[in-house]
C-alpha cells in the first residue's frame, strides 16, 4: 500500500491477457456487460495480430504505480458516412473500483483520442442501473444525451442504454493525482 499515485495510460503487455481472459470466463467480473462465456483464447490471438493497437479499435491498461487495475477500449463509429467519432468503454478489476480511478481512466482516454484523431466527438453508453459509470462519465467531462431504447441485450431481456458524449471543445477536467487516502 502506498498513498496516492497517477493514473496513467498504456499499451497492452502478454501479462495482460490473464486479466482479459478472467473478464471473459468468469461471470459479472465485468460488471452489468457480463454476455455469458466467450473464448478465453480469443486475448491471445488479438494480442498477436496488433498488440490491441487497430486503426478502428483497441484497448489500452489503466495502470497505478505499475499495477494494472482494469482496461478501456475505444470503437470507430460513423455518422451520415462522413463524421468518424469513437465509442469508449472501461472495466476496472473489483478491487480497484471507488477509488477515484475510472473517471480519470475516461477523460485521459478521451484526450489521447482527440489528441491523436481530428474526431469531434466520444461517446459512452451505460446503463440505467449503473450510478457509478454515469458519473464517472459526468466527472469525466461528458455530458447526458439521451436514452437509446431497447439497444441491447442483456440478462434476458431487451434494454435501454443511456448514451453520454463529449465533444472536442467541451470543457476537459483536470486529471489530478489519486488522492492521498486512496490506497492502491
Ligand atoms: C464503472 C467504473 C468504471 C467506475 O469507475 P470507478 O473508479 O469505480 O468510479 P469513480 O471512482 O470514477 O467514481 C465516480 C463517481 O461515482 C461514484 N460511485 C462509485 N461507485 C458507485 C456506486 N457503486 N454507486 C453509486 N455511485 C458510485 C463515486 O462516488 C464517484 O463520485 P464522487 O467522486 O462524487 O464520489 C468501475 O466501477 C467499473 O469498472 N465497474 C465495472 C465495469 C463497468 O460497469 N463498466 C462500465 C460499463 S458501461
Amino acid at each position: 500500500m502506498t498513498d496516492g499515485g497517477e493514473v496513467r495510460l498504456r499499451p497492452v503487455v502478454e501479462a495482460d491477457l490473464e486479466m482479459f481472459r478472467r473478464f471473459l470466463t468468469e461471470p459479472f467480473l465485468l460488471g452489468l456487460d457480463w454476455a455469458g462465456f466467450k473464448d478465453a483464447q480469443q486475448p491471445a490471438r488479438r494480442f498477436a495480430q496488433d498488440g490491441y493497437l487497430g486503426e478502428e479499435n483497441g484497448r489500452l491498461i489503466v495502470d497505478v504505480q505499475g499495477q494494472a487495475c482494469g482496461l478501456v477500449s475505444y470503437l470507430q463509429g460513423l455518422y451520415g458516412g462522413m463524421a468518424k467519432y469513437w465509442e469508449i468503454g472501461i472495466a476496472l478489476l473489483p478491487e480497484w473500483r471507488g477509488k477515484g480511478i475510472g473517471w480519470r481512466a475516461q477523460a485521459l482516454l478521451t484526450d489521447y483520442l482527440f489528441s491523436h484523431s481530428p474526431a469531434q466527438r466520444v461517446q459512452a453508453g451505460t446503463h440505467a442501473e449503473n450510478a457509478a459509470e454515469q458519473t464517472s462519465l459526468v466527472k469525466a467531462g461528458f455530458q447526458f444525451e439521451g436514452v437509446v431504447r431497447a439497444c441491447e441485450f442483456r440478462a434476458g431481456a431487451w434494454r435501454d442504454g443511456y448514451l453520454y458524449s463529449r465533444l472536442r471543445d467541451d470543457p476537459a477536467p483536470a486529471v489530478t493525482p489519486l488522492p492521498s487516502h486512496a490506497a492502491v
